[in-house]
């Protein structure tokens, strides 16, 4: 039987144990300390055992497509060998790295952001296809802003696709293990791939799952061409199952099974299948309604300038808790998805999404219904909890998908855990040595 300490490759790169730490942002933007930045986020990782760590999606231009602020930008090559150290430093502890690359299209921040957009007022917003009306009415609420929009040429993708490649070339060259495409979570590959927002005719368009995926394919093709044989490429993949009745039209679960198999035939490494909206909403980091960090003082000027006025920011906030009612967050809700997704393909499938619990990571490997298994915000809480789920019986985490790390990073604020009961918690294992070995390690 498969177990969380068996060893798996991902195409070449073989990982010491089946535990991975899912994209989370770790707003290093592109900071003169980025490279210290991610070290902080992603050491304590490596250093306790993870097998798996993909970095926080991070940005292939050097403009626009910005899905939330702090996002970093691997556009630059001076920028990106200086997080050589950092590379280093998280691969020393024997974790493999992979990055995150990515870009929003119609889903970036300009449209919810009130500061960035002002700060910004000529960001063209770049679409995959006309939007469909629903979105466009939004427009003309104070729920989203409008954005000055383009639609993309043949040309104007294909040269996107090359410059996922070069992005991955520059990660390649400062000594990444990996690429993660952004590829669900409303990014430009899930726009690609949905009905609901992309009726082209053209090259990029088609009825089928596989003529939508002609994007994924240059990008796969590009990444090959700037990296050496065998540099290992995953991929999220979209169900957008949770899609609101207005989108209807919605990858379903049939879909994702094709796009995995699109993914497979495009040379891709592994697969992490996810339920999402087809827009951005909370159904990929289901939880609570986050209350504390709606009232933390000290966002509130931040908040400010993100939503421009009181009111729209009571109006988001509603909005937030309704959500946050809507959509339950079962204990691994991708688990049924990603089982049927591997039925179909021969990559490793990754799942994520709510697992807290050891004896349920154990589950899903027993019942196969995925090759590995991660969790995202259980790191925020306890950046050291690989030794906890890898060493103690019956392990649990603390999170308790309370969502509080997630709203003050719309405001830019760093990626961590604020829940006092959480950080209280944390400080007591700390002092019992749960989240190290004996000897101090
Ligand atoms: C604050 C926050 C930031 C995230 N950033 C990313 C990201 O950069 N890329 C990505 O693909 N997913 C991102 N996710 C989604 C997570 O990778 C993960 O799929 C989701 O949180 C569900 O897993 P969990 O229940 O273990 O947190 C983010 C989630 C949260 C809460």
């Amino acid at each position: 039987m498969v177990s969380l300490e068996d060893p798996i490759s991902i195409g070449p790169v073989a990982l010491d144990n089946r535990l991975y730490r899912a994209p989370l942002l770790e707003c290093a933007a592109n900071d003169p300390d980025a490279a210290d930045i991610l070290q902080r986020h992603l050491e304590p990782a490596a250093a306790t055992g993870t097998g798996l760590i993909f970095q926080g999606a991070c940005l292939v231009t050097a403009e626009g497509g910005r899905t939330a602020p702090g996002l970093t930008r691997v556009h630059d090559d001076s920028f990106v060998a200086g997080l050589e150290p950092a590379v280093e430093a998280i691969q020393d502890h024997g974790a493999q790295l992979f990055c995150q690359i990515g870009h929003g299209a119609l889903q970036s921040m300009e449209l919810w952001h009130t500061g960035y957009r002002e700060a910004h007022p000529d960001l063209t917003t770049y679409a995959i296809d006309d939007p469909p009306w629903w979105l466009r009415a939004l427009w003309h609420t104070p729920i989203l802003h409008r954005p000055d929009l383009e639609v993309m040429s043949e040309h104007r993708l294909a040269t996107l696709a090359e410059r996922f490649g070069e992005a991955a070339g520059r990660l390649y060259e400062a000594g990444y293990d990996g690429i993660h495409l952004a590829g669900a979570n409303a990014s430009i590959f899930q726009q690609l791939w949905s009905p609901v927002f992309n009726g082209r005719s053209d090259a990029y368009g088609g009825d089928s799952i596989d003529e939508r995926s002609r994007f994924l394919r240059e990008v796969v093709t590009a990444i090959r061409d700037h990296t050496e044989p065998g540099f290992p490429v995953t991929t999220k993949i979209p169900c957008e199952s949770e899609a609101p009745g207005v989108a209807r039209q919605a990858l379903d679960e049939q879909d994702t099974v094709q796009i995995a198999k699109a993914c497979q035939a495009a040379g891709i490494d592994a697969v992490v299948p996810v339920r999402v909206g087809a827009t951005r909403d909370q159904s990929v980091a289901r939880g609570r309604f986050p209350d504390i960090a709606w009232n933390d003082d000290r966002f509130q000027s931040d908040y400010d300038d993100v939503f421009g006025s009181s009111w729209r920011k009571r109006l988001i906030r509603g909005l937030n808790r309704l959500a946050a009612k809507a959509i339950e967050p079962e204990p691994a809700w991708n688990a049924d998805l990603c089982k049927r997704v591997r039925e179909a393909v021969d990559v490793p499938v990754l799942c994520e999404g709510g697992i807290r619990e050891r004896s349920q990571m154990d589950q899903l490997l027993a019942e196969g219904a995925c090759d590995a298994v991660g969790m995202a915000r259980p790191f925020y809480a306890e950046p050291r909890i690989a030794h906890r789920i890898l060493h103690e019986a019956g392990a649990r985490v603390l999170c308790e998908s309370c969502n509080n790390c997630t709203i003050p990073q719309i405001a830019g604020a760093d990626g961590v855990c604020r829940t006092p009961t959480i950080m209280a918690q944390r400080g007591e294992y700390a002092k019992q040595g749960r989240y190290d070995e004996p000897d101090g390690d």
